[in-house]
């Protein structure tokens, strides 16, 4: 059996009970072989700074490792006010520095947004399509997903207990594994 791609699946939510991050762990249960995801949570990653650059804090450092080590990446995110969460956007400036130097660049990019609400996160996800490109990957196109009504998709343990969503990301995730190892060929 070949090395699986390590996937950095990102989230977008701090929230301990957070759908989201409940989100990426189905995934990385559904993943098939062929990936491994690690799922990034953004405690730990300090405030964007650019007089910080010459000198960048360890937790930057940090991260902008992990990407690099990793082969694809996975945004799993909630959309705050029409918008990616604010923690999203910095742990993106973070990782998009120094200039040219993108810890994102052409990685396999994927984008998975949610919401309790009836529109699933769209303009979360559409933000991450018109701030990625340039300092990223490709982004997978389709399937495209938007997961509404999140709300009642798990139990209080974490565990996926919506059964009609199961199928949904396990598509997804098997989707996104054939698109990577597309693009990696
Ligand atoms: C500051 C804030 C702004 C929000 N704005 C939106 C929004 O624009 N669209 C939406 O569908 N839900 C919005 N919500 C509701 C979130 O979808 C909901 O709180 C969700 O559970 C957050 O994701 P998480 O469970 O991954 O933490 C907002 C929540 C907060 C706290």
């Amino acid at each position: 059996m070949t090395t699986p791609y390590n996937v950095a699946v990102i989230v977008g939510s701090l929230r301990k009970q957070a759908f989201s991050l409940r989100i990426a762990h189905a995934f990385a249960k559904l993943a098939p072989a062929s990936l491994k995801l690690n799922v990034v949570t953004l405690h730990d990653i300090s405030f964007f700074n650019q007089d910080l650059e010459a000198s960048p804090p360890a937790d930057w450092l940090a991260f902008r490792a992990l990407l690099q080590a990793s082969d694809a990446v996975l945004y799993v995110t909630p959309e705050y006010n029409r918008s990616i969460p604010g923690v999203l956007k910095n742990a993106i400036d973070v990782a998009s520095r120094p200039y040219g130097k993108s810890s994102l660049l052409g990685k396999p990019t994927g984008i998975v947004s949610n919401s309790p609400g009836p529109l699933g996160g769209v303009s979360a996800a559409k933000h991450l399509q018109q701030i990625l490109p340039g300092i990223s990957g490709p982004i997978m196109q389709q399937p495209e997903i938007y997961l509404n009504a999140i709300g009642d998709a798990f139990d209080e343990a974490g565990e996926l207990t919506k059964e009609s969503l199961r199928p949904v990301l396990q598509q997804y995730i098997d989707a996104f594994a054939a698109w990577i190892a597309q693009q990696k060929k």
